[in-house]
Protein backbone atom coordinates (compact mmCIF):
# COMPACT_ATOMS: atom_id res chain seq x y z
CA UNK A 1 0.00 0.00 0.00
CA UNK A 2 1.81 3.57 -0.91
CA UNK A 3 1.08 5.86 2.21
CA UNK A 4 0.17 9.58 0.73
CA UNK A 5 -0.41 12.85 3.01
CA UNK A 6 -2.91 15.18 1.69
CA UNK A 7 -2.53 18.76 3.59
CA UNK A 8 -5.00 21.83 3.20
CA UNK A 9 -4.30 24.98 4.49
CA UNK A 10 -6.21 27.77 6.02
CA UNK A 11 -9.88 28.86 4.69
CA UNK A 12 -10.38 25.46 2.86
CA UNK A 13 -12.39 24.24 5.75
CA UNK A 14 -14.99 26.79 4.15
CA UNK A 15 -15.06 25.33 0.88
CA UNK A 16 -18.61 25.29 -0.27
CA UNK A 17 -19.54 28.45 1.21
CA UNK A 18 -16.66 30.22 0.42
CA UNK A 19 -15.88 32.34 -3.17
CA UNK A 20 -17.90 29.21 -4.69
CA UNK A 21 -17.65 31.77 -7.73
CA UNK A 22 -13.97 30.57 -7.76
CA UNK A 23 -13.47 27.52 -5.61
CA UNK A 24 -16.62 25.58 -6.32
CA UNK A 25 -19.45 24.31 -4.05
CA UNK A 26 -17.67 21.27 -3.01
CA UNK A 27 -17.29 21.46 0.51
CA UNK A 28 -13.60 19.90 1.88
CA UNK A 29 -15.46 16.90 2.93
CA UNK A 30 -17.10 15.50 -0.39
CA UNK A 31 -13.07 16.27 -2.07
CA UNK A 32 -11.86 13.96 1.02
CA UNK A 33 -14.36 11.27 0.06
CA UNK A 34 -13.46 11.75 -3.67
CA UNK A 35 -9.97 11.40 -2.84
CA UNK A 36 -10.46 8.48 -0.52
CA UNK A 37 -12.66 6.85 -3.13
CA UNK A 38 -9.66 6.93 -6.04
CA UNK A 39 -6.98 6.47 -3.20
CA UNK A 40 -8.76 2.89 -2.54
CA UNK A 41 -9.40 1.83 -6.48
CA UNK A 42 -5.60 2.22 -6.21
CA UNK A 43 -4.67 0.38 -3.00
CA UNK A 44 -3.27 3.90 -1.42
CA UNK A 45 -3.81 4.64 2.14
CA UNK A 46 -4.49 8.27 2.75
CA UNK A 47 -3.73 10.45 6.14
CA UNK A 48 -5.64 13.34 5.45
CA UNK A 49 -5.30 16.94 7.85
CA UNK A 50 -6.57 20.35 7.22
CA UNK A 51 -5.33 23.75 9.28
CA UNK A 52 -5.85 27.12 9.66
CA UNK A 53 -2.37 27.64 11.64
CA UNK A 54 1.24 27.62 9.35
CA UNK A 55 2.96 25.87 12.95
CA UNK A 56 0.15 22.99 12.44
CA UNK A 57 0.94 22.13 9.05
CA UNK A 58 4.80 22.37 9.91
CA UNK A 59 4.11 20.06 12.51
CA UNK A 60 1.99 17.70 10.84
CA UNK A 61 4.27 16.99 8.12
CA UNK A 62 7.43 16.54 10.38
CA UNK A 63 5.57 13.92 12.51
CA UNK A 64 4.54 12.40 9.48
CA UNK A 65 7.69 12.31 7.52
CA UNK A 66 8.72 8.51 8.35
CA UNK A 67 5.13 7.61 7.45
CA UNK A 68 4.47 9.33 3.92
CA UNK A 69 6.01 8.39 0.69
CA UNK A 70 4.20 11.56 -1.06
CA UNK A 71 2.48 14.47 -0.13
CA UNK A 72 -0.37 16.40 -2.10
CA UNK A 73 -0.18 19.85 -0.76
CA UNK A 74 -3.13 23.03 -1.09
CA UNK A 75 -0.57 24.65 1.02
CA UNK A 76 -3.43 27.53 0.06
CA UNK A 77 -2.88 31.52 1.26
CA UNK A 78 0.47 30.04 2.91
CA UNK A 79 1.62 29.14 -0.82
CA UNK A 80 2.55 33.31 -1.54
CA UNK A 81 3.83 33.77 1.99
CA UNK A 82 5.22 30.21 4.00
CA UNK A 83 8.82 30.08 4.22
CA UNK A 84 8.42 27.72 7.04
CA UNK A 85 6.26 25.46 4.96
CA UNK A 86 8.43 25.72 1.89
CA UNK A 87 11.65 24.77 4.10
CA UNK A 88 9.57 22.07 5.72
CA UNK A 89 9.01 20.00 2.33
CA UNK A 90 12.37 21.05 0.98
CA UNK A 91 13.40 19.38 4.36
CA UNK A 92 11.32 16.39 4.37
CA UNK A 93 12.62 14.98 1.04
CA UNK A 94 9.15 13.22 0.04
CA UNK A 95 7.67 14.19 -3.56
CA UNK A 96 4.93 16.56 -3.08
CA UNK A 97 2.44 18.24 -5.53
CA UNK A 98 1.22 21.66 -5.03
CA UNK A 99 -2.42 22.10 -5.31
CA UNK A 100 -4.64 24.48 -6.05
CA UNK A 101 -8.09 24.72 -7.05
CA UNK A 102 -8.22 27.61 -9.31
CA UNK A 103 -5.19 28.60 -11.36
CA UNK A 104 -3.44 30.86 -9.40
CA UNK A 105 -1.48 32.38 -12.48
CA UNK A 106 -5.08 33.99 -14.15
CA UNK A 107 -5.66 35.71 -10.61
CA UNK A 108 -4.42 38.94 -8.72
CA UNK A 109 -0.38 39.35 -8.87
CA UNK A 110 0.20 38.41 -5.72
CA UNK A 111 -1.07 35.09 -6.19
CA UNK A 112 0.77 34.09 -9.09
CA UNK A 113 4.13 33.78 -6.81
CA UNK A 114 4.50 30.45 -5.25
CA UNK A 115 6.84 29.70 -2.88
CA UNK A 116 5.85 26.01 -2.36
CA UNK A 117 6.62 25.37 -6.19
CA UNK A 118 10.57 25.56 -6.57
CA UNK A 119 10.27 22.78 -4.14
CA UNK A 120 7.13 20.41 -4.76
CA UNK A 121 7.61 17.91 -8.02
CA UNK A 122 4.42 19.31 -9.66
CA UNK A 123 1.93 21.88 -9.70
CA UNK A 124 -1.57 21.27 -10.58
CA UNK A 125 -3.39 24.66 -11.02
CA UNK A 126 -6.73 25.47 -11.68
CA UNK A 127 -8.80 21.94 -12.77
CA UNK A 128 -11.01 22.79 -8.88
CA UNK A 129 -11.66 19.31 -7.26
CA UNK A 130 -10.29 17.71 -10.02
CA UNK A 131 -6.36 19.24 -9.09
CA UNK A 132 -6.61 16.81 -6.00
CA UNK A 133 -7.55 13.79 -8.29
CA UNK A 134 -4.89 14.53 -10.93
CA UNK A 135 -2.33 14.81 -8.12
CA UNK A 136 -2.83 11.53 -6.38
CA UNK A 137 -2.37 9.68 -10.11
CA UNK A 138 0.53 12.05 -10.66
CA UNK A 139 2.17 11.25 -7.52
CA UNK A 140 1.07 7.56 -7.47
CA UNK A 141 2.74 7.15 -11.27
CA UNK A 142 6.38 8.64 -9.85
CA UNK A 143 6.32 6.75 -6.72
CA UNK A 144 5.80 3.70 -8.62
CA UNK A 145 8.24 4.71 -11.45
CA UNK A 146 11.21 5.24 -8.27
CA UNK A 147 10.35 2.00 -6.28
C1 LIG B 1 -5.88 28.33 -3.35
C2 LIG B 1 -5.34 29.62 -4.00
C3 LIG B 1 -4.74 30.56 -2.96
O1 LIG B 1 -4.28 31.75 -3.57
C4 LIG B 1 -5.80 30.92 -1.94
O2 LIG B 1 -5.23 31.72 -0.92
C5 LIG B 1 -6.51 29.76 -1.36
C6 LIG B 1 -6.84 28.63 -2.23
C7 LIG B 1 -6.59 27.42 -4.36
O3 LIG B 1 -6.79 26.24 -4.03
O4 LIG B 1 -6.99 27.86 -5.44
O5 LIG B 1 -6.91 29.77 -0.20
O6 LIG B 1 -4.76 27.60 -2.84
Amino acid sequence: MNKILVVHGPNLDLLGEREPGIYGKDTLETINSLLKKEAQKNNVELKVFQSNGEGDIVNFLRDNRKWAEGIILNPAAYTHTSVAIRDAVKALNIPTVEVHLSNIYAREEFRQKSLIAPVAVATISGFGKQSYILALYGLLNLIKDKG
